[in-house]
């Protein structure tokens, strides 16, 4: 993979796809891991004399400009992580981004708008992601994928562009892939992969081929309770993805017996809040009118035992709302059995980075710790991400 250190920048202009999708809280950046992960590429661009076009997503959007999902406050903390001024014009590919971008000097950098305030950047539509790939790609010389957590994603920033200039990856990008493939070749076993997380629909095609991979898979958060309720269970008010039900029944049937694991007991509570009383009830035993927000103490005990005695381990998806005391049991065993065994251990995503930062895990005591949650997932299947395809074929 050629990456940037293989290719001159000095005077050019520099097109870096980041991911920068970070936990925003009321308008401030909550989690900065992942602007902090994107340093290591945009200081030595800088510092090489490259000027700088940052690119990125924020959220979801829809496609229509969406203040609340603004990236300016990622950009003010940018500013702050590399010390040195971030032009922010509050545009993507209109006349004040490119007034900011041929305004810009060697080691100067630009931070464009939310790509998805566009229709175009997630368009199923070839022409429409085309065009807006062409507009984008305009003014640079030399595109840089550094966005690994969205490299999963067809979309125009990350599939489009790099297939129409010079591409070449980012050190995010070159870490990730490097620490990843550990987990497509010859594993250390037992297989040990722990998922939870809300973004179940997403992610639920990867039980397919982890049945196949995976020597146990343990199921906690929102991505239990379709499974919970293929067994015939009710789960109250919980978030509950119903269109997944039918495939969770048919993953437990395929499945050998007991190697998809699911709580035996959940912390429930009215509503989502730190101070609505919780109990610990069993999974068959939800009441109607309260909704699951962690795993139990019973199942953080078997999962941690689980992922304590693996010979490797995979983990994305928080197990509960971490970010609310209460539920953030589950999630802490897990952490603490992932940096406490002997395992090589993976944990990946958006939400499991914050979680493990959040909760004060040393990042150091994972075997890695990847800032993409489905880019990870679908990498570890052994699928062609669409972001590093259009990288090799340039
Ligand atoms: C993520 O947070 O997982 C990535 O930034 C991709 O975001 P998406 O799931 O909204 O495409
Ligand atoms: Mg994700």
């Amino acid at each position: 993979m050629k990456t940037i250190g293989d290719v001159a920048v000095e005077g050019r202009c520099v097109l870096v796809r980041a991911d920068l999708n970070v936990p925003l809280d009321n308008g401030r950046v909550a989690d900065d891991g992942r602007i902090r992960a994107s340093l290591p590429t945009l200081t030595e661009l800088t510092g090489r004399g490259a000027r700088v076009v940052v690119c990125a997503h924020l959220g979801r959007p829809g496609g229509r400009e969406d203040l609340r999902y603004s990236l300016a406050p990622v950009a003010a903390r940018l500013a702050q992580l590399l010390g040195r001024e971030v032009s922010f014009p509050g545009d993507i590919t209109g006349q004040a981004a490119r007034a900011a971008i041929a305004a810009s000097g060697p080691g100067d950098v630009v931070m464009l708008e939310n790509l998805r305030f566009n229709q175009a950047e997630t368009s199923k539509d070839d022409m429409s992601r085309g065009y807006f790939a062409d507009e984008l790609a305009s003014p640079a010389d030399l595109y840089v994928a550094d966005g690994f957590g969205a490299m999963h994603r067809r979309h125009a920033s990350v599939y489009d562009v790099p297939l129409r200039m010079v591409s070449v990856a980012g050190y995010l990008v070159q870490a990730e892939v490097g620490a990843l493939r550990r987990l497509t070749a010859e594993i250390r076993r037992p297989y040990v992969v722990v998922l939870g997380g809300a973004k179940v629909a997403d992610k639920f095609d990867a039980f397919g081929s982890l049945i196949a991979r995976a020597d146990r898979i343990l199921v906690g958060g929102a991505m239990a309770f379709p499974f919970l309720v293929a067994r015939g269970l009710k789960t109250g008010t919980s978030l509950l993805e119903a269109s997944q039900v039918d495939a969770a029944a048919r993953y437990l049937e395929q499945a050998a017996p007991g190697q998809i694991e699911l709580p035996s007991d959940i912390v429930v509570a009215a509503g989502m809040a730190a101070d609505a009383p919780h109990r610990v009830v069993p999974a068959d035993a939800i009441p109607a009118d309260q909704m699951g927000l962690d795993i139990g103490p019973e199942s953080a005990a078997r999962f941690a035992a689980a992922v304590g005695t693996a010979g490797t381990v995979f983990w994305n998806g928080p197990m509960g709302v971490f970010e609310l005391t209460p539920f953030a049991a589950g999630t802490r065993a897990v952490g603490q059995a992932m940096t406490g065994g002997g395992a090589f251990t993976v944990a990946g995503g958006g939400d499991t980075g914050a979680a493990i930062r959040a909760l004060g895990f040393d990042e150091k005591a994972f075997g890695h710790v990847s800032t993409g949650g489905g880019a990870s997932l679908e990498f570890i299947q052994g699928r062609t991400l669409p972001g590093l395809a259009a990288l090799d074929a340039s």
